[in-house]
């Protein structure tokens, strides 16, 4: 073991170079405090209220004009594991956050059962606006919002991305699908410069309604749970 306090100046200058002392010293202070790491690169945080502005500023959409808030994401922008349901109900509608309502209880379930919160995940949706009466978005609704859900994805840069349920893959994987032979599987894809493994499963509100397909939703949670990322 070197004593450093009998080494010359030189000498101590090249042994603080070996030991590679900018890992030592470091000018941040250390919060203690911090359990999940939220601090996000000032870029990703720009390129994400870019988007916000760019969603706030959409003409003619009606369901734009007929909803209280934007309901845009939850959860850590640092995350490597993004979800993405269909779209805003009542309950995010009024509180402009993703899954909040019922079937937002049991996605946060589905969460725990695999070691994970929204703390550690970032969960967005493919339209950032409430349909009316909850009704499904329209092709049309789909394909005007698809730029802007594309781009988020982009910007998050996750290593995976959980399709939650058949509008969300249909969206983003192709209309020709089907869920029941989709799901379960990883798929390698691209979005922009994002390259990412995609997994789709069935949405909460699809399980609530058919409790008998939890089996086949726990399979897919726990392929999440054991990817290598
Ligand atoms: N269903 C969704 O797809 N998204 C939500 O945010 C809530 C319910």
């Amino acid at each position: 073991m070197i004593k450093k306090n009998n080494l010359k100046p030189a000498k101590l200058i090249k042994y603080y170079n070996l030991i590679n002392f900018n890992l030592i010293y470091n000018n941040k202070a250390i919060n203690r405090y911090i359990k999940d790491n939220f601090e996000i690169s000032a870029d990703k945080v720009n390129n994400l209220e870019k988007l916000k502005k760019s969603i706030q500023n959409i003409n003619n959409c009606s369901l734009k004009d007929n909803a209280k808030n934007m309901v845009f994401s939850d959860g850590n922008p640092k995350s490597k594991i993004m979800l993405i349901g269909e779209a805003p109900g009542a309950n995010e509608d009024e509180e402009g956050l993703p899954f909040v309502g019922r079937a937002g209880v049991l996605l946060d379930k589905m969460l725990s059962a695999i070691n994970l919160n929204r703390g550690k995940v970032y969960i967005s949706n493919i339209i950032n606006y409430r349909p009316p009466e909850n009704r499904k978005p329209t092709d049309e609704e789909i394909q005007r919002y698809l730029p802007f859900i594309t781009k988020h994805i982009e910007i998050i840069n996750p290593k995976i991305l959980v399709l939650l349920g058949s509008t969300a893959m249909n969206a983003l994987i192709g209309s020709e699908v089907v869920i029941s032979k989709m799901r379960g599987k990883w798929i390698e894809k691209k979005f922009g410069n994002c390259k990412t493994s995609v997994i789709i499963t069935f949405h909460p509100a699809f399980l609530m309604r058919q409790p008998a397909q939890k089996k086949m939703a726990w399979i897919d949670l726990k392929l999440i749970r054991d990817k290598k990322i």
